[in-house]
């Protein structure tokens, strides 16, 4: 069965390391799993007063959440949790109260940094909130990519090969964990 997910990338810069291992993840998905950016950059900060008279990019990123079969974050570290551009975003989705957009999704997490640790405290902050959400996360394979700038090539493609299986057995996994916990 086909299935759409709908990605989040918690780096806004052009050039992030974190976005071109969501591409990878994006090439290297079965058949039938259609992975989709959801942009998160312009939102604007949750403010609760605005609930009765929401911007329009909090109406489109709540379409966009309901609208997908799954979700999937990959992120960056930012000071041992996430960036708060993607907290924004899960902040938005999850409102007005009694409205969680998320509610039910199944869910997967990627942490990407260049540095050894792999972004852990930034992919169990983001599970903490996933947890709250009712999001089912994926609890195994973990996904805690480091060394990035090692693993792309001057273009930005992934060129190491391990990593490479790694995100397809991960993305396949996914494929599975969706089937397994999508309501029915
Ligand atoms: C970072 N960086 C970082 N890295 C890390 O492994 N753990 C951390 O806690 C932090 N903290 C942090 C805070 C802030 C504000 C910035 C801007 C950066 C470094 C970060 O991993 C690096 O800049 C990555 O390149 C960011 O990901 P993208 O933009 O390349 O996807």
């Amino acid at each position: 069965m086909a299935r759409s997910v709908a990605v989040f990338v918690g780096s806004l810069r052009k050039e992030s390391f974190t976005r071109k291992i969501a591409k990878s993840l994006g090439e290297l998905a079965p058949e039938g799993l259609n992975l989709t950016f959801v942009e998160i950059g312009h939102v604007p900060f949750y403010n609760q007063d605005e609930d009765a008279s929401p911007p329009e990019a909090w109406i489109a990123l709540r379409q966009a959440i309901r609208a997908a079969d799954a979700v999937l974050f990959v992120t960056p570290e930012y000071n041992r949790s996430m960036p708060a551009a993607l907290k924004n975003a899960i902040d938005v989705g999850s409102r007005p109260y009694g409205q969680n957009a998320w509610d039910g999704k199944p869910g997967a997490v990627v942490s990407v940094s260049p540095g050894a640790v792999g972004g852990f405290g930034s992919n169990h902050h983001l599970r903490q909130s996933l947890v709250f959400l009712n999001v089912p996360a994926m609890p195994q394979p973990e996904a805690y990519i480091g060394h990035v700038t090692t693993l792309l090539d001057d273009s930005g493609k992934l060129v190491n090969e391990g990593t490479r299986t790694f995100l397809a057995n991960f993305v396949k996994a996914f494929a599975d964990w969706i089937e397994a916990t999508a309501r029915k």
